[in-house]
C-alpha cells in the first residue's frame, strides 16, 4: 500500500534552488528525510540555500553550476552522487532566465527569446537526461517539472509569449519521456504555478493590470510559497505518490478554476 510521505534514505536534487520556491521546496523535503542537493547558477545562492536547510536541522549540500550547460550538468550531478549518494528525486525548478525580461513578441528581438527556451525545455532535459538513467537501473525515481500557468494560457499584457513557448515546450516534452521511464518505477509530472508571493509588492502597488486581474480571479486570495509547492512535491516524490504520473497539476489558488 503506497501511503508513505518518509523520504528518508532518498536524495533529492532541486534546481534554482538557492532562493523562493526552489529553496521552500528544499526545506520541505529535507523536513521529510531527503538529503537535499541545492542547486543554483549563483553559487553564493546555492550554499545559503543548502545553510538554510541545514540550520533547519535537514541533510543539504549546495551544488553550483549552470542547467543549461549539458557538460556542467554531467560533472556537477557526478560529484554530488559521490559525496551524498544517487539522485533519487529530480525537481526542475529553475525556470527564470537570470536578466530574462517578459515583453511583448512584437517589440521583442531574437536573441531575447532563446534564454526562455534555454532554461525550461535545454535546462530541463540536460537534468532529467543525466539522472534518469540511474533512477531507471535503480527502479525508483521521481521527476517534478515546475511549470507555470502560462504554459497553458495565455493573458493580455503579460508579455510571455516566451515564457509561455518555454513552459509549454517542456511540459509537452515530459509527458512523453513519463512513457518511457514509468514502467521502470519512475514517475515525471508538472506542478504549473499560478502567482506566488514574490509578485506580492508588485500586485499591491497596482502597477500590473494584468496581474491584478489574474489576483482577482485567484479563489483562495493566496499567493502561493514555495513551502505550498513543497507539500505537492512531497505528495508526488513519496511513496504516495506513485499512483500518478504524466500530469500536470496547477496550483494557483484557484485561479483559472477547472485547471
Ligand atoms: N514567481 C512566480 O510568480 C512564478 C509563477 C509561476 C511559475 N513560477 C516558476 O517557479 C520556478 C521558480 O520561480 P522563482 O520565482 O522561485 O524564481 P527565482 O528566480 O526567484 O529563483 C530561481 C533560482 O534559479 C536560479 N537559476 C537561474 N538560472 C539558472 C540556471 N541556468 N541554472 C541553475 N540555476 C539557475 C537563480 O539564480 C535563482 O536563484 C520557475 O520555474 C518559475 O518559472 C514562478
Amino acid at each position: 500500500m503506497a501511503t508513505s510521505f518518509d523520504l528518508n534514505g532518498k536524495v533529492a536534487l532541486v534546481t534554482g534552488g538557492g532562493q523562493n520556491t526552489g529553496l521552500g521546496i528544499g526545506r520541505t523535503l529535507a523536513e521529510y528525510g531527503a538529503t537535499v542537493v541545492v542547486n543554483d547558477v549563483i553559487p553564493e545562492r546555492a550554499e545559503s540555500g543548502a545553510a538554510a536547510i541545514r540550520d533547519d536541522g535537514g541533510s543539504a549540500i549546495a551544488a553550483p553550476f549552470d542547467i543549461t550547460d549539458y557538460e556542467d550538468v554531467a560533472t556537477a550531478v557526478k560529484a554530488a552522487e559521490q559525496q551524498v549518494g544517487p539522485v533519487d528525486i529530480l525537481v526542475n525548478n529553475a525556470g527564470l532566465p537570470i536578466g530574462g525580461q517578459m515583453l511583448p513578441f512584437l517589440e521583442s528581438k531574437p536573441e531575447q527569446w532563446r534564454p526562455y527556451i534555454d532554461i525550461n525545455v535545454y535546462g530541463s532535459l540536460n537534468m532529467m537526461h543525466v539522472v534518469l538513467p540511474g533512477m531507471v537501473e535503480r527502479g525508483w525515481g521521481r521527476v517534478v517539472q515546475i511549470s507555470s500557468g502560462s504554459g497553458s494560457v495565455a493573458s493580455r499584457g503579460l508579455g510571455g509569449s516566451m515564457y509561455g513557448a518555454g513552459k509549454a515546450g517542456i511540459e509537452g516534452a515530459v509527458r512523453h519521456i513519463a512513457t518511457e521511464v514509468g514502467p521502470r518505477g519512475v514517475t515525471v509530472n508538472t506542478l504549473a504555478l499560478g502567482l506566488m508571493e514574490k509578485l506580492r509588492e508588485t500586485i499591491e502597488s497596482g502597477v500590473s493590470p494584468v496581474l491584478n486581474a489574474i489576483w482577482q480571479g485567484n479563489i483562495m486570495q493566496h499567493l502561493g510559497t514555495g513551502e505550498d509547492v513543497g507539500a505537492a512535491c512531497l505528495w508526488l516524490c513519496s511513496e504516495a505518490g506513485e499512483f500518478i504520473t504524466g500530469q500536470t497539476m496547477h496550483l494557483n489558488g484557484g485561479s483559472f478554476p477547472g485547471r
